[in-house]
């Protein structure tokens, strides 16, 4: 996702050219004020992905790490998540299209009506809820330099796309990210967006999965590194817990390291099933923390 709480473009020889034009521009400004009297329509926020401001170096650059990850993932990670990509009809020959008859979103349309929207740059929390809960998932367009590989520490389209949305096609993980939007966009109350963070982080971000016995990944943050799905499933150093709605949002998280605390979902209904039950609590104003 074009996440919320990240401040820093990217360095390098990111094709930043893709973004930054006014086009772009006036996106993020728009998405900056987002909420305010007037600036409520989401279609503001997204801009073109300008498919031909990709080099050559680009797609080699998500061919590399398509290879590099899916051979692992087709043993290591959800069904739900390999059963999505093959329904969007991900592939390694080029990087994914986001408009037109062969993108993704015309497969994606189908099935759940989620579409992957391209943005400028990071969103503020509001704009960021706003879009979730239209079923329209933030997307960052540009790729990592080939110099950054194996590490990057803001989002790009390896990691939005073929870590994030191909479990927008399943049914029940598109009603719970929409639940989240929904919930997250109802309250102004610091707690509840913090608890939310860590929601977010623990199962969207760095989820575990278990599948006939076996803990399978499914957050984008692992699916999208090798370093950190294989440190995910095979470290000692990792505890592993039960996923629990009150646990998680009492679990703080930092973002620069290989993750210690875990969370395992028996189901995605169990992750839908917990959304509701929170989302509920805000809309009825029962929004006390730990109720
Ligand atoms: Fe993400």
């Amino acid at each position: 996702m074009a996440q919320h709480d990240g401040k820093q473009k990217f360095a390098g020889s990111l094709n930043s050219a893709m973004i930054d034009g006014p086009e772009g521009v006036a996106a993020q400004q728009y998405a900056n004020r987002f909420g305010e009297p007037g600036y409520c329509d989401t279609a503001h926020i997204y801009v073109a992905q300008h498919y031909e401001g990709y080099s050559a170096e680009n797609q080699e650059c998500w061919q590399t790490l398509y290879d590099r990850q899916m051979a692992y993932l087709e043993a290591c990670a959800s069904e739900v998540y390999l059963s999505g990509a093959r329904s969007i009809r991900l592939v390694r020959d080029h990087i994914p299209y986001l408009e037109g008859p062969q993108s993704i979103n015309t497969y994606l349309k189908r099935l759940t009506g989620w579409q992957s929207c391209a943005v400028p740059g990071y969103l503020p929390a509001k704009a960021f809820f706003a879009c979730l809960a239209r079923r329209e998932f933030p997307t960052t367009v540009v790729i990592r330099p080939k110099e950054s590989l194996d590490y990057l520490p803001e989002p790009d389209i390896f990691h939005d796309v073929f870590g994030h949305v191909p479990l927008h096609a399943d049914p029940v993980f598109a009603d719970f990210l929409q639940t989240y939007g929904r919930a997250a966009s109802t309250t102004n109350d610091d707690s509840h967006v913090e608890r939310l963070a860590r929601l977010f982080w623990f199962t969207v971000e760095f989820g575990l999965i278990r599948e006939g016995g076996t803990i399978k990944l499914y957050g984008s943050g692992l699916i999208s590194s090798p370093g950190e799905s294989r440190h995910a499933l095979e470290s000692k150093d990792v505890e592993r817990r039960p996923f629990d709605l009150e646990t998680v949002c009492a679990t703080s998280f930092e973002i620069d390291h290989y993750q210690p605390i875990l969370y395992v979902l028996e189901s995605f209904d169990q992750l839908r099933d917990a959304m509701n039950t929170y989302a509920l609590r805000l809309l009825n104003g029962n929004v006390a923390v730990g109720a």
